[in-house]
């Protein structure tokens, strides 16, 4: 475990900034990719350690998966050429890769098994494991099937309708995968909006799908068909940026080519409310994403109340946010984000436990946090739990601090960014 010196400084955030390919987007790419017959070229892929456990998944199925640089070629060969694995699949630290593939396993006529790192080995799978039940799969694993390791027997599904009990796009799209594999037609009801680049990247890949309101139905048995991706910018990780540049005086910074899905985009709507000096313009569409720049400049900010609708928006993005609110003018009162507990770690202890140690007034509910805004911050020695966005959190943080950060446990950035680093040297002048 490593750890960095963050030491106090006045530079400000100055000049141009691509951030890498959008995490969520890369990891559908390339399961869709592997599912499809003939070669698709991803451009743009996030080379992180999460997306890069996607593709190792497939290469232990017999998918031929080349990398060079943030290129990926998959040769797929469709679905009825994997193979079984003769291996344990290890899908470290990601959530994505458990959650998406889980659906995809449970319908393919082979035993696997798989595991994960220490944090993912206590995150929830029984949200996917139960409704895949019902189509008839057969998924054991740890306390009472609801932890990893797990064993698939995969089988023949059936096509089945669900009513989702939890805000999840990971959830959503392990079923629809499922639903692909299956007999007859699946639809996936929402209990509320979350990000739906499945939606909108399934039909790059020739598959049908039906979106009306919070329903989405997939008819089994078609075979998709290699596609081009070019991957947006990582709205996630531009955050971290955006925050960055809105807290520093004198900072204003373009983050160029940024995936601006309006599924996606409450960071930046969260932002503009707390009073953020913010510009978005959507200047091309990549498939159906649409993509754009944003200017952001030093601005004071309010304290606001999030919650609701707008929570699985923003739900990574709440850490980064929890920074902003200890600068901004008066309270904020972060409600609804109980999921937060489910992440690589519980986010809203992480959250409350490093900002608290670096001065900021913060507490944690069971739902969420409530921060006093206004605090200056001190500095001192955190650790990023092994959770990307923490650490980050933690680098960004040391930037308005008036004694020096260490951030322990710093190499998990390399999860979703995996050039932070260089990236923020780049732009602090
Ligand atoms: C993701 C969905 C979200 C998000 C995660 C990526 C996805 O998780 O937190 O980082 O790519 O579908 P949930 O669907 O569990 O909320």
């Amino acid at each position: 475990m490593s750890s960095i010196e963050l030491k106090p400084t006045d530079r400000r955030l100055k000049g141009d900034l691509s951030v890498p390919g959008d995490k969520s987007i890369s990891h559908r790419s390339v399961i869709f990719s592997a599912l499809a017959e003939g070669t698709s070229v991803i451009t743009n892929f996030l080379t992180g350690e999460d997306c890069l456990r996607t593709v190792e998944a497939f290469r232990l199925m017999g998918v031929n998966i080349e990398q060079e640089g943030n290129k990926i070629t998959v040769h797929g060969k469709g679905i009825s050429h994997l193979s079984e694995p003769s291996q344990p699949i290890n899908f470290g630290n990601s959530g994505t890769t458990a959650r998406l593939m889980s659906g995809v396993l449970a319908g393919l006529p082979l035993f696997t098994t798989v595991y994960g790192d220490e944090s993912l080995s206590k995150r929830p799978m029984d949200r996917v494991i139960q409704p895949l039940r019902m189509m008839g799969a057969e998924i054991h694993g740890r306390e009472g099937d609801s932890l990893l390791p797990l064993a698939f027997r995969g089988k023949k599904l059936a096509g089945t309708r669900h009513e989702l009990t939890v805000k999840s796009a990971q959830v959503k799209s392990a079923l629809l995968l499922a639903g692909l594999l299956a007999e007859g037609e699946t639809e996936v009801i929402e209990l509320g909006e979350t990000r739906n680049h499945t939606e909108m990247l399934l039909p790059e890949f020739g598959v049908d799908l039906h979106v009306e309101g919070r329903s989405i139905k997939i008819r089994g048995g078609q075979k998709p068909s290699a596609s081009n991706i070019k991957v947006p910018g990582d709205i996630s990780s531009a955050a971290f940026f955006l925050v960055a540049a809105s807290i520093v005086p004198g900072s204003e910074l373009v983050i160029r080519d940024v995936g601006l899905n309006p599924t996606r985009d409450g960071i930046v709507k969260a932002l503009i409310d707390m009073g953020a000096n913010i510009e978005v313009q959507v200047h091309t569409h990549i498939g159906s994403e649409p993509v754009g720049d944003i200017v952001v400049r030093h601005s004071r900010l309010n304290g606001m109340t999030l919650e609701g609708e707008l929570i699985p928006n923003v739900i990574d993005e709440i850490p980064i946010l929890a920074l902003a609110a200890t600068q901004a003018e008066g309270e904020t009162i972060i409600k609804d984000a109980e999921e937060l507990r489910y992440k690589e770690t519980d986010r809203i202890e992480a959250v409350v436990e490093t900002l608290s140690k670096l001065g900021a007034d913060i507490q944690a509910r069971e739902d969420g946090m409530v921060i006093q805004g206004g605090t200056p911050l001190n500095g001192g020695t955190i650790d990023s739990y092994g959770d990307h966005r923490i650490g980050m959190m933690g680098a960004i943080a040391s930037l308005i601090c008036d004694k020096e950060v260490i951030v322990k446990n710093k190499e998990c950035i390399n999860i979703s960014y995996p050039s932070f680093f260089e990236d923020l040297n780049q732009v602090l002048n």
